[in-house]
């Protein structure tokens, strides 16, 4: 009888969460004629773990990103030994929900496997770079709509960062992984993805780096201006002149992991208090137990005029990924300080759409 009553009441609570969520407008629907709405997903929801998100992802958003399954560090373990298992539940359920995947990414120097980390010759840089690119982008092509293939190559001031590949490989490692992804992926759309290329000397870097893939005769078919602002102090112009030289080279633009955070941080010198660190001072970490009112205005203005500008180029966008379905998955929980709650997606922790949240629709109603 208890189990009984217990079976009847999950149901419950899963038709009323169904319910709830069918109340709630869709973000892919009311943007459907104007950019793929995009999330980055994590391993709990992409194995289907996260009830509650995976209603939201389905209702919500028409692509997606995995946040850090396909990385090498996941996809190439050990030396020539991948691991494809999350990738390919990934590719599962975005064919399942008719969704495109943005694959994430190809050549990145973060979250590079072990091996490869402090690896001395030149040779087997190289070895690794072609089998890598070759390997994972073949597996995936017609299955993934598009690919990260180089992933945040440039220095703010518009220079080529110095990591292992361009220390082993030379300037031109850019336009060969472009090459190399071109040949094992001809169905799938390649793309330069990078943080703060909307900043003027940042931007200059990626144009010259666009046109330089361009120049040798390989194909990009995109640039990912990251998006990773901060509520408040979004730099709007800089985003839409942006937009403007970006698709002035013939390419797709998009908003590829967009959240704003509400947090100061340790560089915003909100203080001169000499007591404060970096480590876990209150004045870091102000929102504890919930977002003021106040700041929940600036969130949804900051996301409303966003949402404007992305639309008044909405011929030039192609997509616009949240980096992250709520609050409560955001990396900026965790960055630059630990363990701090930050509150700078569309839905709240319990899942809920939060004010920015309708902002964001308003502005597909008001155009
Ligand atoms: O999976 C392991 C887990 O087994 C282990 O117990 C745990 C504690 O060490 O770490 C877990 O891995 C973490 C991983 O996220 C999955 O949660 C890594 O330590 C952590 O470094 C990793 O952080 C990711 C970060 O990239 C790494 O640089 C964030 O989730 C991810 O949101 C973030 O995403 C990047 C984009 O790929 C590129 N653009 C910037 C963006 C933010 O950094």
């Amino acid at each position: 009888m208890i189990k009984k009553l217990s079976t009847i009441l999950f149901i419950g609570v899963l038709l009323f969460a169904d319910n709830a969520y069918a109340q709630i407008p869709s973000l892919k629907d009311v943007f459907k004629n104007d950019f793929l709405i995009g999330t980055a997903m994590d391993a709990e929801q992409i194995e289907g773990k996260d009830v509650a998100a995976d209603k939201l992802i389905k209702q919500q958003f028409n692509a997606v990103t995995p946040e850090n399954c396909m990385k090498a560090e996941i996809t190439q373990p050990e030396w020539n030994k991948y691991d494809f298992t999350l990738a390919d539940k990934l590719v599962e359920f975005a064919k399942k929900n008719n969704m495109k995947v943005n694959a994430h990414n190809l050549i990145w120097h973060s979250q590079l496997p072990p091996f490869m980390r402090h690896m001395q010759s030149a040779d087997s840089v190289r070895e690794y770079f072609v089998n890598h690119i070759t390997k994972v982008a073949s597996r995936y092509d017609r299955k993934v709509y598009s690919w990260d293939v180089v992933n945040e190559a440039l220095n703010e001031d518009g220079t080529l960062r110095k990591d292992i590949f361009l220390d082993k490989l030379g300037d031109d490692y850019v336009v060969e992984a472009f090459r190399l992804a071109q040949k094992a992926a001809p169905h799938t759309k390649l793309y330069y993805n990078d943080y703060n290329i909307e900043q003027p000397k940042k931007r200059a870097g990626a144009i010259a780096l666009i046109k330089k893939i361009q120049a040798a005769g390989v194909r990009i078919d995109g640039v990912g201006i990251q998006g990773h602002w901060k509520a408040g102090n979004v730099p709007m112009k800089d985003i839409e002149e942006s937009i403007k030289e970006f698709s002035a080279l013939g390419i797709e633009v998009m908003f590829t992991e967009l959240d704003l955070s509400v947090l100061p941080n340790p560089w915003d010198k909100v203080t001169a208090d000499v007591s404060v660190t970096a480590k876990g001072s209150a004045l870091m970490n102000p929102y504890t137990k919930a977002l003021p009112d106040s700041m929940q205005h600036v969130l949804a203005k900051s996301y409303a005029d966003l949402f404007a500008l992305f639309l008044k180029y909405k011929k030039d966008i192609s997509r616009v990924t949240f980096w992250g379905v709520n609050d409560g998955q955001s990396w900026l929980n965790g960055f630059p300080i630990k363990g701090r709650t930050n509150y700078p997606l569309l839905f709240d922790r319990n899942f809920k759409p939060k004010s920015a949240f309708y902002s964001v629709i308003a502005t597909a109603k008001n155009q």
